[in-house]
């Protein structure tokens, strides 16, 4: 190093213990999906702190009518691309429909997510039966994100893509599945689609983070389908989220824009919620 010249420093990773830090410090966790290098190294420049490979890949980039025909091979591939372009945020993954139905075959495709694909957590759908699964996952050394309230691998036992926990009995099962989630070694949660009151209540009595999509300003994060956040998605843009090109001169200023506004709490707003 020169004289008077400063040391620049990377900064460190964002990791299991940083999510939980920034919840216990109030604050608020920027998430977003990405499919591939080039918008990883976007989101990268405008410090997000968690990046999802979303199995939404098998809608937003193969334009299939659900997320259930994306295989781990191709997950895999698409998480490859993001991590190359990756440095400081988390990687998260999603584990594809049919990819965890036994514990077996749970280890092995978690394993293989996190072995060939770089992912630092993967994601699974699922309420409190799961919880074996995440403990079995937790004690293998892999970091679990369960993901409760909509959950679009359900899509044709639901009939649809619904708000979830709207009346009291759902509600109190969701929230008793938080903490069974929590309790069995989950390390982070994603609520999609919750009334923002509820989402609130989880996240208030869970001590490791909820990041939400849909579910209101009371999570501890946010995190929405990048194309949804750029307004390329065909057809009607769902309600929860926001089209951050708006007023914006570049994909760059739209994603630093949204980063700034999860982290000033001014995303989502009412108008964002149920
Ligand atoms: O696959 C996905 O993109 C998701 C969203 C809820 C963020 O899981």
């Amino acid at each position: 190093m020169y004289a008077g010249e400063r040391e620049v420093r990377p900064q460190s990773p964002v990791t299991v213990s940083r999510l939980q830090r920034m919840k216990r410090d109030g604050e608020k966790i920027a998430a977003l999906t990405a499919y591939d290098y080039s918008f990883a190294s976007v989101l990268e420049s405008a410090g997000m702190d968690v990046i999802l490979v979303g199995d939404s890949l098998g809608m937003v980039m193969q334009g299939r009518e659900t997320t259930l025909p994306v295989t781990v091979d191709e997950i895999i591939y698409h998480s490859r691309c993001v991590a190359a372009g990756r440095q400081r945020a988390l990687l998260m993954v999603d584990m594809p429909f049919m990819s965890y139905a036994t514990l077996d075959q749970a280890l092995a495709n978690a394993a293989r997510l996190m072995k060939e694909g770089g992912a630092h957590m993967v994601k699974l759908e699922g309420a409190g039966e799961q919880a074996e699964l995440v403990s079995r996952l937790t004690l293998a050394g892999i970091p679990v994100c369960a993901h409760l309230g909509l959950q679009p691998q359900l899509v044709h036992k639901i009939g649809g893509y619904k708000v979830q926990g709207r009346e009291d009995a759902a509600a109190q099962v969701m929230f008793d599945d938080a903490r069974l989630l929590q309790d069995a070694g989950a390390d982070a949660l994603l609520l999609e689609c919750v009334p923002a009151a509820l989402a609130e209540r989880i996240s208030r009595a869970l001590r490791i983070p909820v990041i939400g999509i849909g579910a209101g300003p009371g999570c501890d994060g946010q995190i929405l389908v990048l194309q949804d956040m750029i307004g390329i998605t065909p057809g009607r843009t769902p309600k929860f989220s926001r089209d951050f090109m708006q007023g914006q001169g570049s994909v760059q200023d739209a994603v630093a824009a949204y980063v700034q506004a999860v982290k000033a709490v001014s995303f989502p707003a009412e108008e964002h919620c149920f």
